[in-house]
């Protein structure tokens, strides 16, 4: 062994290369990039002199505790019974795995041991970094990241990250860090609408330069945090956030932060998308080759007013354009007229269904649909049966006001208890009744977040084990049912709730314009096999610009397609044309699931477009943000979009039209398109001859 051994994880196209610091008991990163990267003096080396700093707070440290690292920021703060909040460390061993790392550290006085952990995913360009922690004495984690890592820059970085709020998800935001700290999260229980768990960083020197991703696996309270440092480079951290303040470990216990997975392009921002997606596409295993079916879903439609008839009326309408799947979502039970009662109480209303609700069930699969359904499993209404014989399962704090948010309160899911009873009502629903698909809402954060005499817990983290408990189960019981998950549109979209659901809703928000912006910022991080989206009437409840109905579908064919308009109006012309654009879709949706895709410009473009390539087929959904004034220019000339990663010397046939181009022709002039007042989006297709 070398004094300063080093090992480098091998993904498909890169190198991640971590050592033994010279300058302590650290581990620190030598180089991550494209494979070779790491022959040379590393990039991240610095000068080894400090001044009014350690050593530890310089290095690229790929973790270390307070106390080491006392200034410039730790991933741990552990502290003992009396509590000195400081951890000093020695090198205890690496483990090389065929596929991973692990590098433990062990703080004798303290009574802690610290295994940072790394694995590579077999296909794609991933690391997965996370930490275990082993206590020999009672510890209080006062912070316990997951992972840092440092990524070289010169004049700066260059953040990407995806913000909003209710209804405004996935914006795309950046912004250039030259010194200074930059934190985003949430302590809502959940990731939240205002910032995705992601984070992309590049140097200054333009949208192409290489990019670095994080992203973190936890359906809980989170942050990432990025320190621009002196000497050129940015350090950043993530983890989870204890809804306590602290997490208590008892003698011998073990503790698991959360997956960080770390992701790495040469291709810049779009090149890293492809990662994400890819690793995504993993995520979902053997259900990535489900065929995602065309849904309908009743909501923007009916809202509460949910009864048999006007359902089956839409049910037929939507079996009548090729949809595939009918989703009553929310309404459907006892007590649930507005959005005042009924959560908890999961019992179909006979008023609403006279004839009984699997008779309703049956009728709808007699049009040739799947039958889906609408829960939110871990809200309750405060005038509801299940409140009044258990007001112990919400969370409350003693003597303090529980506060309703959407009129509800919220399940402790972190009891066993009140698993066992969503898994119960889960099970009976899915067992009494041939429900297909299950679409998971989840409408209020944690506010008075407390279980009154528990004793200590770690409540944020139970929340997420008794969610994703219940997810397991539902895949291993109901293997056949598909899941959607969804939290007042994007509130819950992270690696762990990708992995065990087969769609998630990106944002309540479906007016055309307003949801390009959304997903566009959303296909940066997540793939477009889980990226529900849905057709609705224009102009519709939130951004009122009008867009043709070719517009909206093509919007929603990026993803997996939907329609959640209110069909009983639609003009026999109007469905027609649905007909025909749901028919286009299946013919060419394995393309969009399974194949590469590629951002075209952004919504700020007056034309913009996403291509997906598999197997020789290129699928170019094009978009006209521009104005609708009718008023063709004169002279004038068709907008172009231009393709990516196509073969120059090939010839590409649209199958529409019949005209052929030259790859050539495609990545230098693009694709035309002459839009006008009513032809304001297109879908080619173009095989390679
Ligand atoms: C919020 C979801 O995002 C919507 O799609 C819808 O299911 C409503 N909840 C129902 O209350």
């Amino acid at each position: 062994m070398t004094p300063y051994p080093r090992w480098t994880l091998r993904t498909e196209h890169t190198g991640y290369t971590v050592r033994l610091s010279p300058d302590g008991p650290w581990a620190e990163l030598d180089a991550w990039g494209p494979h070779g990267a790491e022959h040379g003096p590393s990039a991240l080396d610095w000068s080894h002199r400090t001044h009014f700093i350690t050593p530890a707070d310089a290095a690229p440290a790929e973790y270390l505790p307070y106390g080491i690292r006392p200034f410039t920021g730790a991933e741990l703060i552990a502290a003992g019974p009396d509590g000195e909040r400081g951890s000093w460390w020695e090198f205890d061993g690496a483990q090389e795995t065929g596929t991973g790392l692990r590098l433990a550290f062990t703080d004798g006085l303290l009574g802690l041991r610290t295994v940072l952990c790394y694995e590579t995913v077999p296909g794609t360009d991933i690391v997965l970094r996370w930490t275990e922690f082993t206590a020999s004495r009672e510890l209080r984690l006062e912070r316990l990241d997951s992972a840092a890592v440092t990524v070289p820059v010169t004049a700066g970085a260059r953040l990407t990250y995806l913000t909003g709020q209710w209804s405004q998800e996935f914006q795309r935001t950046q912004l250039h860090l030259t010194r200074g700290t930059f934190t985003m999260g949430s302590i809502q229980g959940v990731p939240g609408h205002a910032y995705a768990p992601w984070l992309a960083v590049q140097d200054t020197t333009g949208e192409d330069a290489p990019a670095y991703g994080v992203a973190l696996e936890w359906s809980g309270n989170w942050h990432i945090t990025a320190e621009a440092e002196p000497g050129g480079a940015v350090r950043v951290r993530a983890g989870r956030v204890p809804h306590e303040g602290a997490v208590r470990l008892a003698p011998g216990e073990r503790l698991t932060t959360p997956r960080l997975a770390c992701a790495f392009s040469a291709d810049g921002l779009d090149g890293l998308s492809r990662v994400w997606h890819r690793y995504e596409r993993r995520l979902s295993g053997e259900r990535l080759h489900r065929p995602r079916k065309v849904l309908y879903n009743s909501w923007e439609a009916t809202g509460f007013g949910v009864e048999a008839a006007g359902q089956l009326e839409l049910a037929r309408a939507a079996a009548g354009i090729g949809a595939e799947l009918f989703v009553v979502d929310d309404g459907w039970f006892t007590g649930r007229a507005d959005d005042t009662g009924g959560l908890g109480d999961w019992h179909p209303d006979p008023a609403a269904f006279p004839d009984g609700f699997d008779r309703f069930v049956a009728d709808v699969r007699a049009l040739g649909l799947d039958f889906g359904l609408w829960v939110e499993p871990e809200a309750v209404s405060p005038g509801s049966r299940l409140h009044t014989e258990h007001p112990d399962w919400v969370y409350r704090v003693d003597g303090r006001p529980a506060r309703l948010v959407r009129h509800q309160l919220l399940l402790d899911l972190g009891r066993t208890d009140v698993q066992d009873f969503v898994i119960a009502t889960l099970d009976r629903l899915l067992d009494t009744y041939a429900i297909d698909y299950l679409k998971w809402d989840m409408n209020r954060p944690p506010t008075e977040r407390g279980r009154p005499s528990a004793g200590p817990a770690d409540l944020d983290a139970e929340h997420v084990a008794g969610y994703l408990r219940v997810l397991d189960h539902l895949r291993a019981a109901h293997p056949g049912v598909t899941v959607e998950g969804c939290a007042g549109g994007g509130g819950r979209v992270e690696h762990a709730t990708i992995a065990r659901t087969d769609v998630v809703w990106p944002s309540d928000n479906t007016a055309p314009l307003d949801r390009l912006a959304i997903q566009h910022g959303f296909l940066h991080a997540h793939a477009p096999h889980v990226m529900s989206s849905w057709v609705t009437d224009a102009p519709g409840v939130f951004d009122p610009r009008p867009r043709s109905l070719a517009f909206r579908f093509v919007n929603a064919m990026c993803g997996v397609l939907g329609i959640g308009a209110d069909l009983r109006a639609w003009t026999p012309a109007q469905r027609a044309e649905a007909a025909g654009w749901i028919a286009r879709y299946k013919e060419v949706r394995d393309v969009v699931h399974l194949g590469e895709a590629r951002l075209l410009g952004t919504p700020a473009d007056p034309t913009c477009g996403v291509q997906y390539d598999a197997d020789g087929r290129t699928v170019v959904a094009a978009l006209s943000t521009g104005r609708l004034d009718g008023a063709p220019l004169v002279p004038g000339r068709p907008a172009r979009l231009r393709l990516r990663a196509l073969d120059p010397a090939a010839r590409y046939r649209d199958t529409a039209s019949g005209t052929t181009y030259s790859g050539a022709h495609l990545l230098h002039y693009g694709l035309p398109f002459a839009w006008s007042a009513d032809h304001d989006a297109d879908l080619v297709v173009l095989t390679r001859e």
